[in-house]
């Protein structure tokens, strides 16, 4: 028998605010994997948003107040005399909507989700001062916050995974900059795809704030002195998550650039009508080219660019450089070019390692087009061609690729067709567009080869693009 004492060990803050504070009775070694307990504090007002246990089942022992457990439609005010038992993946939210600290026991079985807890950062208060003061270990639990955001944000996609993006933490929330050393001088003069690259990974930002139940409103090139920073998104406590949200934030593990031949299976409308919601909502728009037409006008206009660029030796100078085949954390790895460069597509898709790989994948030498993969295309569109717009576009991006992830569609940027100018405002003059096309991308299920969430590229580590609360940023 072991007596084991509350109060004695470390109490760790959840790192997000207001959230609870943990003390780990029971580890995983203690408990030999198969037990674990954590006494919890909820401050007053403060709440566990809506989580799952991962791979184990809980038991809730309420201990002093009164707390509010919710599952689903379901939710009970429980006090002390009751046991809450959750099962193995239910997802829960717990709330104190009393003026009192509620304490209870959580009991796990297996042991597994007390590794979540003892990640949290050790705070020197105790539970039960934790509980009255409403926010223990403030700065260090935002700190937290802003790291956790940003580790998110820089799973975007960004041209070439050039992640030409520095953060940096402010007293209220994270500004976001331009890290114009890596804007790419030749297919990317005026850094067009450099801030759709930085607004893609600003809606990450919005997306995992919004998950830990913060409000994430974006302003966007907050200051006109300096064209360099390109948000400011202050994060406060706000309502707990929606499912979509929290769906959303999971899909951020799931993204990831597609290049192999997809699945004959067309995307439904409704789904095309959800990813053309989720670029609205941040300011884009989105065309479905439905129409055969369509198609052949952007077949041939992204040919026609393609032919150009790859005849351009600082083209594939540029390219080359951020095509790797050994360890890095920026660029494009051999591992996520395609598995096949034979495969036939209707469209001309971007080579990236010519030599490797031959002559574009165009289709049967023959010249007859290519009776494979006829994927469904999209184009992202914006107000106008400038810098606020191409925010917005790489805003819609982000929501659009995230929708798509969650459910089960990989998509590819067919950036050449957009790369130039010309070939833009052909594009959109070709398809009748209301404002300026800004990516077009191929959509569809995979074939297996690359399945969602087996990611290919790597990302700088956040230390790398995150400055302030005492941390230094090597981006610039
Ligand atoms: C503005 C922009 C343009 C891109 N253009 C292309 C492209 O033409 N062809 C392509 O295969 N991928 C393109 N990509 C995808 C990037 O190469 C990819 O996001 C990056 O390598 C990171 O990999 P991941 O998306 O798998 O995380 C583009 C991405 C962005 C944001």
């Amino acid at each position: 028998m072991r007596v084991l004492p509350i109060g004695a060990g470390t109490v760790r803050q959840a790192p997000f605010p207001d959230g609870p504070a943990a003390e780990v009775l029971v580890d995983e070694q203690v408990g030999g994997g198969q037990l674990a307990a954590a006494h919890v504090t909820i401050p007053p007002g403060g709440a566990m948003p809506d989580h799952a246990h991962g791979e184990s089942t809980a038991l809730v022992v309420p201990l002093s107040g009164e707390l509010l457990i919710a599952s689903g439609q379901h939710q009970e005010q429980v006090t002390q005399g009751v046991v809450v038992l959750l099962d193995h993946g239910e997802r829960v939210r717990l709330a104190n909507e009393t003026n009192e600290p509620v304490t209870l026991l959580a009991v796990f079985a297996s042991a597994g989700f007390v590794r979540a807890l003892s990640s949290w950062p050790a705070t020197t208060t105790t539970a039960a001062s934790t509980g009255t003061s409403g926010r223990g270990g403030d700065g260090a639990a935002w700190a937290e916050v802003h790291r956790q955001v940003v580790e998110q944000a820089t799973h975007a996609p960004s041209v070439h995974n050039t992640q030409p993006w520095r953060f940096a933490s402010y007293a209220e929330g994270l500004d976001l900059y331009a890290d114009s050393a890596r804007q790419l001088p030749v297919l990317d003069p005026r850094g067009r795809q450099l801030h759709l690259s930085c607004g893609a990974a600003l809606l990450h930002a919005q997306v995992a704030a919004r998950a830990r139940g913060l409000t994430a409103e974006p302003q966007l090139l907050p200051d006109p002195a300096d064209p360099a920073h390109f948000a400011r998104l202050r994060l406060t406590s706000g309502k707990a998550p929606s499912e979509r949200e929290l769906a959303l934030a999971d899909a951020i593990a799931l993204r990831h650039t597609y290049r192999d031949a997809f699945s004959t299976e067309r995307l439904p409308d409704a789904l095309l009508e959800r990813l053309r919601l989720a670029a609205e909502a941040q300011g884009g728009y989105l065309r479905a080219l439905t129409h055969p037409d369509d198609l052949l006008e952007l077949q041939s206009l992204l040919s026609r660019a393609d032919t150009a660029e790859q005849a351009d030796p600082a083209y594939r100078q540029e390219l080359a450089a951020w095509v790797h085949t050994g360890p890095a954390d920026d660029g494009i790895p051999c591992a996520a070019l395609p598995a096949d460069p034979e495969r036939g597509s209707s469209l001309r898709l971007r080579e990236f390692a010519p030599n490797a790989a031959g002559p574009p994948s165009a289709g049967p030498p023959d010249g007859s087009p290519p009776a494979a993969e006829r994927p469904d295309v999209v184009v992202i569109i914006s107000d106008d061609d400038s810098p606020r717009s191409w925010l917005q576009a790489g805003q819609a991006l982000g929501a659009v690729l995230l929708q798509a992830a969650h459910e089960g569609v990989m998509a590819q940027p067919l950036a050449q067709a957009t790369d130039l100018p010309g070939s833009r405002q052909r594009l959109g003059a070709a398809l009748g567009l209301v404002g300026t096309p800004q990516l077009a991308l191929r959509l569809g299920y995979p074939t297996g080869a690359a399945a969602p969430g087996v990611a290919t590229t790597s990302r700088r580590a956040v230390a790398d693009v995150l400055s302030g609360h005492g941390q230094d940023s090597a981006g610039g």
